[in-house]
């Protein structure tokens, strides 16, 4: 039930700060003085940052994950 929860809070995290931004971005773009070129390399980095990230985290569930064995400490 722990991992249960743990994965609908993860989703839930994931998915306001993946859809919290955009309603933002007129007030971001003011502030910064952002370019549309430079909003463009934003989205791009940021696509790049989740892929990466998702590699990254399913590796590390593969390791630490439901179906691995249990770490030394448990
Ligand atoms: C953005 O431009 C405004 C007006 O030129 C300026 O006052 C402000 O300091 C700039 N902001 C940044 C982060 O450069």
């Amino acid at each position: 039930m722990r991992a249960f929860h743990l994965s609908w809070l993860s989703f839930f995290a994931c998915f306001v700060s993946t859809f919290a931004a955009p309603p933002l971005l007129p007030i971001i773009r003011d502030n910064l003085n952002l370019t549309a070129a430079e909003i463009g390399y934003a989205g791009i980095a940021s696509v790049t940052g989740a892929v990466v990230a998702r590699i990254a985290m399913g590796a590390a569930c593969d390791t630490v994950g439901p179906g691995s064995p249990p770490l030394p400490s448990s």
